[in-house]
């Protein structure tokens, strides 16, 4: 079983493709506050979790409520798929600027199982082919995660490593 023994003053990415469980993980783990969701602020500014001409107007605002909450010390969640170096490179400039730890949970889940959740989701209206290329750049970038600058990587691989991971604060 992993333990997570978390940093209270950190910002955390939690790193996964389209149906890797990241915003189950983050309700079972997080309070509804400390998670800021890409598909929530999408509807938040555009009345849909799907309009994706509205990614700039909400990862802008995102990154933005971020900030005023790490500038207040309060642990925050970046559920996004963060899959691809640029993405995760703002996180790690935004955890840097407000001297908070930023830190990556990775759920990198074998392909068959998300497939399987894909095709049973009906709130995901794209091809599977977008789970197996964003696979691909989390794959690609697993190794360098420390180098970008996550001074914590915790890596989960399987359904049941991701169901029974224990989370813990410390101060
Ligand atoms: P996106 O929002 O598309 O990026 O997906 P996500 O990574 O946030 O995944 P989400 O938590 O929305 O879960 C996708 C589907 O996978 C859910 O509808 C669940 O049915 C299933 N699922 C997620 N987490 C778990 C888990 O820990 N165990 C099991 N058995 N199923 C899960």
């Amino acid at each position: 079983m992993t333990q997570i023994p978390l940093p209270e003053l950190a910002l955390v990415a939690l790193i996964g493709v389209s149906s890797s469980g990241k915003t189950t993980f983050a309700a079972r783990h997080f309070g509804a506050y400390e998670v800021l969701s890409s598909d929530h602020f999408r509807a938040l500014v555009s009345g849909s979790e799907h309009t994706l001409d509205a990614n700039e107007a909400a990862f802008s605002s995102l990154y933005h409520v971020a900030a005023r909450r790490l500038e207040r010390g309060l642990l925050t969640v970046v559920d996004a798929t963060s899959v691809r170096a640029e993405d995760r490179r703002r996180l790690v400039d935004l955890a840097r600027a407000h001297d908070v730890l930023p830190v990556a949970i990775v759920l990198d889940l074998p392909r068959s199982v998300l497939d399987a959740r894909h095709e049973a989701r009906l709130d995901r209206p794209f091809s599977g082919a977008v789970i197996g290329r964003q696979q691909t750049d989390l794959r690609r970038s697993l190794r360098g995660l420390s180098r970008e600058g996550f001074r914590h990587v915790w890596t989960l691989r399987s359904v049941d490593d991701v169901e029974t991971t224990q989370v813990t604060r410390v101060p």
